[in-house]
């Protein structure tokens, strides 16, 4: 495996036993993300895109195949290396943000930092500037918008300084302006960390912004695109 590889899918299936039925979420997914690489999965509702990230981030376990992220093949983690893993290697952004209503914007990013050890943290507030809300930091979710609550939810993911950041449809409960902002931040930070983001969405406008464009149909890789030049967040119209 190139040293530059920081996820790779091989052979990836995930069927889900729903009493006498099968449900095949994932079929022989093979997928190389490259360190710094911005990457999109698009696909319809159904097609295995929360099933992908599941897997990759070490939440659920695939029925076969390999897969190995930030250089740790996740299979042959016991419980306790993947806990580990989930914590550090990881980091989840998603649809409806997923914040502590009872703690601070600062204090939910803090407590993310808590189980990671200390040399590979960010400081809560420092990242919280980093998305432009250090002036919010002592703000509960209900007093911050949909896209404050999404940046600080980015804050607590990046905290950690993760090689790779998982994103749910990221931008799905945010108007067009908020949505645009959200994407550029991610954008700008993907390039500064030089950190994979993976963004699931069914927004085919969204692709644009990826370098690499995966298209998801029924469980199954149809189609990677590459994108010499992503577009700029700005000129995305949807
Ligand atoms: N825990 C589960 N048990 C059984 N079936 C599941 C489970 N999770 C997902 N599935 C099925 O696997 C398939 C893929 O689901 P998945 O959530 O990955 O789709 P998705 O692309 O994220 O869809 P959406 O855009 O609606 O979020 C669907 O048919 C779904 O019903
Ligand atoms: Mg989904």
């Amino acid at each position: 495996m190139d040293e530059n590889t920081t996820v790779l899918l091989e052979n990836v299936s995930k069927t889900y036993q729903m009493g006498e039925v099968e449900v095949k979420a994932l079929k022989d997914v093979d997928l190389t993300v490259t360190k710094g690489e911005f990457l999109v999965a698009l696909g319809p509702s159904g097609s295995g895109k929360t099933t992908m990230l599941n897997l990759i981030g070490g939440i659920d376990s695939p029925t076969s195949g390999k897969i190995v992220v930030g250089g740790h093949d996740i299979s042959t983690l016991s419980e306790k290396e993947l806990t580990g893993f989930r914590r550090e290697t990881v980091g989840f952004i998603f649809q409806f943000f997923n914040l502590i209503p009872t703690l601070t914007a600062k204090e939910n990013v803090e407590f993310a930092l808590d189980l990671v050890p200390k040399e590979k943290r960010g400081s809560a507030l420092e990242v919280l500037e980093q998305v432009g809300l250090g002036e919010r930091a002592d703000h509960f979710p209900s007093q911050l918008s949909g896209g404050e609550q999404q940046r600080v939810a980015i804050a607590r993911a990046l905290a950690k300084r993760p090689p790779v950041v998982l994103c749910d449809e990221p931008t799905g409960e945010l108007d067009y302006d908020t949505g645009i902002m959200i994407l550029r931040l991610m954008r700008d930070i993907s390039r500064q960390e030089q950190c994979n983001f993976l963004m699931v969405t069914h927004n085919s406008a969204i692709a644009k912004i990826a370098d690499k464009v995966v298209h998801l149909h029924s469980g199954e890789i149809s189609a990677i695109d590459v994108n010499e030049e992503p577009e700029d967040p700005e000129n995305l119209v949807w």
